[in-house]
């Protein structure tokens, strides 16, 4: 038998189609997208959470001489809400990203190991992460959940 997957996410010609609360955590995630160490790629990408308490959190990619050793700004932003702001609920996460190199004209989406770290913030919390995804100009993307980034994906009802 032949399965077909597919997952609803909204598109946006730009960040002034946005709600203002929207558009203000993507220019935050704009905003910080210089706090992020990264010579060796050149790609600084910035994530900000908006709290179900109001709170904004930050992070960004800090990479390493040893490249594996380098964290993604999801990552970053995810221990440090888990260290912070312990139980609170991720509203919505707005990641963008600036580049001497390439142009930040489009949306970039978390890479997989970070779409698996999401995801277990979901679950913990029972509560849906929204993604906001967009450059530092052009098109963005609204996900109404991190999980549907990951079909299939492995989690901890399987280690009862
Ligand atoms: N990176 C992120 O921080 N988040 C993403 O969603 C994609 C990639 C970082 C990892 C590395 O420091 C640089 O961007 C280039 O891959």
């Amino acid at each position: 038998m032949q399965h077909t997957l597919a997952f609803e996410y909204e598109s946006y010609a730009g960040i002034h189609e946005l709600s203002k609360e929207d558009a203000w955590l993507l220019q935050e995630a704009r905003k910080v997208t210089v706090n992020a160490y990264a010579p060796y790629s050149n790609f600084h990408v910035g994530a900000v959470a908006m709290m179900a308490n109001g709170q904004v959190v930050t992070g960004t990619n800090q990479e390493n001489a040893s490249y594996p050793v380098g964290i993604c700004a999801e990552r970053v932003l995810l221990g440090t809400i888990a260290t912070l702001q312990p139980n609170v609920e991720i509203v919505s996460m707005a990641i963008s990203y600036s580049s001497d190199s390439v142009k930040s004209d489009h949306p970039i989406s978390p890479c997989g190991m970070c779409r698996q770290a999401l995801l277990e913030y979901e679950t913990r919390l029972h509560k849906p992460i929204r993604l906001i995804l967009g450059g530092m100009e052009g098109k963005v993307f609204i996900i109404k959940t991190a999980s549907l980034l990951l079909p299939f994906a492995f989690t901890s009802s399987e280690l009862k």
